[in-house]
């Protein structure tokens, strides 16, 4: 079998992961569209790589070099389907940035995304751990995806339900290596109402008229209120919140207030939510930095990589504040971003 791929050898992927951590891909090749994927996974097949399928390196920790096949996701368009009345579908090809076409759609007048403004990545990976921010999630807005099955090679359409979407959680990330996303469909409006509600966005808006937001200005404040809180990756690597806010049940909330009155929650129908930054922060390592890495001086959920730190340094760091919020508050911090490779 002749594969028609550009593979290449021994790639540098530091600059395709906003944590910056330098490691090197054993192999590695571009994917421009669903038929040069399938190649890349017959010629992983054959020569027994590993695979991993790595879109903006956003969400991902590596703890050494990869010893396999990358697959760079790099397809690209977007077009709109289905434009009735209020509403209309945008289309989105897995390697389309997504922070683009969400001021892409908000500058068309749609809304529904805006308040997704800013977050690193791609739209293909943006279904795996539902991304969310200042109180929407992807979840609100997707239809479906259109995914190739890695197991017959053939694509198919999965549909919202059929994602399991949860809180930073899909089906994707339960089951890694099962489907590969190729496009997703998102749903969206002129006339929905705005979420103008999360306590940040709200303080920043309140001499505003909010009645007379444009889905752009509301983007736009969002990236206001994100960049003061949230480090960018370009200047400061890092990859977001480091840890998935916790949830407990309610009778443990109960003895946890009552040694920690002021400890931030967000009740939940079925247990109640921690703000794993308060937790974080009151452990006391809110801008604590080392050598090489640290914690952010504005948001202590964010892990910083400082200066040439690796995935060890990154994991070292992320296991003591583990170990910190346990000991202080019997709490459990589950680490968001994907690990990569072993220590
Ligand atoms: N807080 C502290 N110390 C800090 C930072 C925050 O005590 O250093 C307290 C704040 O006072 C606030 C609470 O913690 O009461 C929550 O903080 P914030 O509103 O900044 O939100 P978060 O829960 O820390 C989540 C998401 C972010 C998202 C923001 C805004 C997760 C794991 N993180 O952060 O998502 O941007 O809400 O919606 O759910 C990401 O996933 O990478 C990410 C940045």
């Amino acid at each position: 079998m002749s594969y028609g791929l550009n593979i290449r050898e021994r790639v540098d992927l530091k600059d395709l992961n906003t944590m910056a951590i330098a490691v090197n891909a054993q192999q590695f090749v571009d994917i421009e569209n669903a038929d040069q994927l399938v190649e890349a996974l017959d010629l992983a097949a054959d020569r027994q790589l590993e695979t991993l399928v790595l879109g903006g390196g956003s969400n991902l920790v590596f703890a050494g070099d990869f010893e396999g096949l990358v697959l760079h996701m790099a397809l690209r368009g977007r077009r709109w389907e289905q434009v009735e009345g209020e509403t209309a579908v945008l289309a989105l090809a897995a390697g389309e940035n997504w922070h683009d076409a969400v001021l892409y759609a908000a500058r068309s007048g749609y809304r529904g995304i805006e308040n997704l403004a800013l977050i690193p990545g791609t739209a293909g990976a943006a279904p795996v751990q539902n991304i969310g921010a200042y109180g929407v999630e992807l979840c609100d807005t997707l239809v479906s995806v259109t995914a190739l099955d890695c197991d017959s090679r053939k694509t198919v359409t999965l549909t919202a339900e059929d994602c399991q979407f949860a809180y930073r959680d899909s089906f994707f990330k339960r089951n890694p290596g099962r489907y590969i996303i190729l496009e997703i469909r998102l749903r969206l409006s002129r006339s929905t109402s705005l979420k103008l509600g999360y306590r940040d966005l709200q303080d920043y808006l309140s001499d505003v008229d909010t009645a007379k937001l444009s889905p752009l200005e509301v983007a736009e404040a969002v990236m206001a209120v994100r960049r003061r809180k949230l480090p960018d990756p370009d200047t400061l690597p890092n990859t977001g919140s480091f840890f998935k806010n916790p949830v407990i049940d309610q009778a443990r909330f109960e003895q946890l207030q009552k040694r920690f009155p002021d400890v931030v929650h967000y009740p939940l129908t079925d247990g109640v939510k921690l703000a794993a930054a308060w937790l974080i922060d009151q452990a006391g390592w809110k801008g604590y930095r080392n050598a090489r890495v640290g914690i952010h001086n504005r948001q202590a959920l964010v892990l910083i990589n400082h200066s040439q730190g690796t995935g060890e340094d990154v994991l070292t760091l992320a296991e003591d504040v583990r170990r910190s919020v346990r000991e202080k508050f019997g709490v459990e911090l589950e680490v968001e971003p994907g690990i990569i490779g072993t220590r």
